[in-house]
């Protein structure tokens, strides 16, 4: 079963989008450095959307948002969590393929990127949708701070994210739990666990199966996911930490590109 089917399968798990208060909170740290009111009036591309959580933010702050999935449940499911809003358009895509040239404000990825087989080619497809003097910005793990899951978790996801998807979400319930007692009964100085103490059990659940479910993760030290995006052809790439766990990515495209484009089109008799 390829990543993104284990994905679709665990989104029909937790279909619901978990639209509190902590919810928001969280995907509001991924999008560090914007705020949702950035968004206002945006053309927004949002690749990997899954159930459209960030999406469902965005839309409300105003975004005009094409969102993409590459699982077909995972894009039904998006619809129909999207229905209400006008400004939306929803695809089965693979990031690989995507077809855009210059056309959004800004593209978005978040959780996604770090998945695939190919990264930097990812984030090139992502550049070249953007319009010049766009951003871009990706959510990224981190490799900093992050040693226990190294050492620990991705020796047990090489494990479960090899068994039948069914397996996988049973045991993530085992590890659910201590994260939960964790999180909600002991105390710590960490703004990730106080953000974790206010969430639900299914929302541990859903991040801890999250983990365990996909072949590729990587942890991205915070050099090489500025790389990733300056590589891409990105101005300004400016790295926020999130969560302490985890790298927020932003980058300009430069409006140079925009010109050559421009040109190359005259070039072409268009
Ligand atoms: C961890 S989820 C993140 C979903 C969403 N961005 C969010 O933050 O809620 C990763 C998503 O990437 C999707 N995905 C995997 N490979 C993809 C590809 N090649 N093109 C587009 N999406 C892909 C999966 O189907 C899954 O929904």
């Amino acid at each position: 079963m390829a990543s993104q089917e284990r994905f679709g399968f665990k989104w029909t798990t937790c279909p619901q989008l978990f639209l509190d208060d902590t919810y928001q909170e969280h995907v509001h740290r991924w999008l560090t450095p914007l705020e949702f009111k950035d968004f206002k009036g945006k053309t927004v591309l949002d690749a990997g959307c899954g159930p459209g959580r960030i999406s469902y933010f965005l839309l409300k702050a105003g975004a005009r948002v094409t969102a993409f999935d590459y699982d077909p449940r995972t894009v039904e499911l998006c619809r129909r969590n999207l229905e209400l809003f006008p400004h939306k358009e929803i695809q089965y895509l693979s990031i690989y393929d995507i077809p855009w040239k210059n056309c959004f404000d800004i593209a978005i990825s978040t959780g996604v990127i770090h998945h695939l087989k190919d990264q930097p080619l990812a984030v090139k497809k992502l550049v070249e949708a953007t319009k010049p003097g766009g951003s871009v910005l990706v959510w990224l793990y981190g490799r900093e701070h992050n040693g226990w899951i190294i050492y620990f978790i991705n020796p047990i996801r090489f494990i479960t994210s090899r068994l039948p998807i069914t397996w996988t979400n049973f045991i993530s319930y085992f590890f659910s739990v201590a994260l939960y007692c964790r999180s909600h009964y002991l105390p710590s100085r960490s703004p990730y666990m106080e953000l974790l103490k206010k969430c639900n059990f299914s929302r541990i659940h859903e991040l801890v199966f999250d983990h365990l479910l996909p072949r590729i993760a990587k942890y991205y030290r915070k050099d090489e996911a500025i790389e990733l995006l300056k590589n891409a052809g990105l101005e300004n790439v400016q790295v926020y930490p999130v969560n302490n766990n985890s790298w927020s990515v932003i980058g300009t495209k430069p409006k140079m590109e925009g010109r050559r484009n421009t040109k190359k089109e005259k070039d072409n008799g268009k």
